[in-house]
């Protein structure tokens, strides 16, 4: 039985999605913070567990004949470590074989620009420890990610300007991530294991701007930037300080290569090539392509 927890986000949708293909209903759980998001859940029929990361006694009812859970890395920045040790800890009490962890795939943990990283290597560290059978996901920079970094289709009209240098990113949509993850987790195997899933390329945000400028018909410029004068246009749009570090975090450790490392695991678990940067594009934007094509 797999407990896949943040069951109402956008990467366990993935995961639970391909689940269902492959196993029957009845080996599948979904932990739920918030009931009134799940009736798709609900609908498709399966065995919701409420609860959060937050409540113990949550995490111990949920976890009750689970063979394997599959804990979502949580949102709350400053928190989320003890969180993921609540799951972790109960894992351990209620006898559950295998710990999955969404992770993040980086290339020199000790010299990263964004603090918010630090959280995900803290929970390997106390996953291993626990000493059960663990499989870390170490999760490319979702692609999915690229209408917040230039600020939607807003961008298309003011260009691309980030302190991210001629940085590359082995960027990954986060629908087939969770779908790798969903295959590697049905893989029957006592060994514990640590995946890398990323594109098979890697791009920087010049060639973000050189695709959009292809799929739009409009030319649209990449200028990189520094910190400092980034940090100030920012303010001037009015955005919150804190917003912009954490922007400007992501943007300089994509400018010192801490994002642009490859690996074959998601193309092997996915069984074919990842969809590449360009149709990538095309599908996370198909709603403004297809408006601005009438
Ligand atoms: N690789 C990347 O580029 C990247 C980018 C962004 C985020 N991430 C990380 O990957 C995770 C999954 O991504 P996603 O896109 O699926 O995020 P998401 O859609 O925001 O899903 C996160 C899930 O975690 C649940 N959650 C958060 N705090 C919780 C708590 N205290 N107790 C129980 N459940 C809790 C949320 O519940 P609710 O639905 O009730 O809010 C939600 O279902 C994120 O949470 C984040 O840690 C990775």
């Amino acid at each position: 039985m797999i407990l896949v927890t943040g069951a109402t986000g956008q990467i366990a949708t993935a995961v639970i999605t391909t689940l269902l293909r492959q196993l029957p209903i009845s080996q599948i759980a979904a932990f739920v913070r918030n009931p009134a998001k799940a009736s798709q859940l609900q609908a498709q029929g399966l065995d919701l567990r409420i609860g959060s990361y937050d409540d113990l006694d949550s995490l111990d009812r949920a976890l009750q004949g689970i063979d394997t859970v599959l804990l979502i890395s949580g949102t709350e920045e400053g928190k989320r470590v003890q969180q993921h040790q609540n799951v972790i800890d109960a894992a351990k009490k209620a006898g559950v074989k295998r710990i999955a962890y969404t992770s993040r795939n980086l290339r020199n943990p000790a010299t990263l620009a964004n603090t918010l990283m630090h959280e995900h290597f803290e929970t390997e560290e106390a996953i291993k420890a626990s000493g059960m059978a663990y499989t870390i996901f170490r999760n490319a920079l979702y692609m999915d990610a690229i209408p917040q970094f230039i600020g939607g289709a807003r961008g298309f009209e003011r260009g691309i300007t980030l302190p991210a240098g001629d940085g590359n990113v082995a960027f990954a949509l986060r629908s087939e991530q969770g779908e790798a993850m969903a295959n590697a987790l049905v893989q029957m195997s006592n060994e514990s294991q640590i995946y890398a899933l990323t594109g098979s390329e890697t791009w920087s945000f010049a060639d973000v701007a050189q695709y959009l400028s292809e799929l739009t018909g409009q030319a649209i410029a990449y200028t990189p930037i520094e910190g400092s004068a980034f940090a100030a246009n920012l303010k001037q749009r009015g955005l919150d300080e804190q917003v912009i570090q954490r922007i400007i975090g992501f943007m300089t450790d994509i400018k010192l290569g801490q994002e642009d490392q490859v690996s074959a695991s998601l193309e092997t678990l996915l069984g074919r090539k990842p969809v590449d940067l360009k149709a990538g594009l095309s599908i996370i934007f198909a709603e403004t392509l297809q408006a601005n094509e009438h």
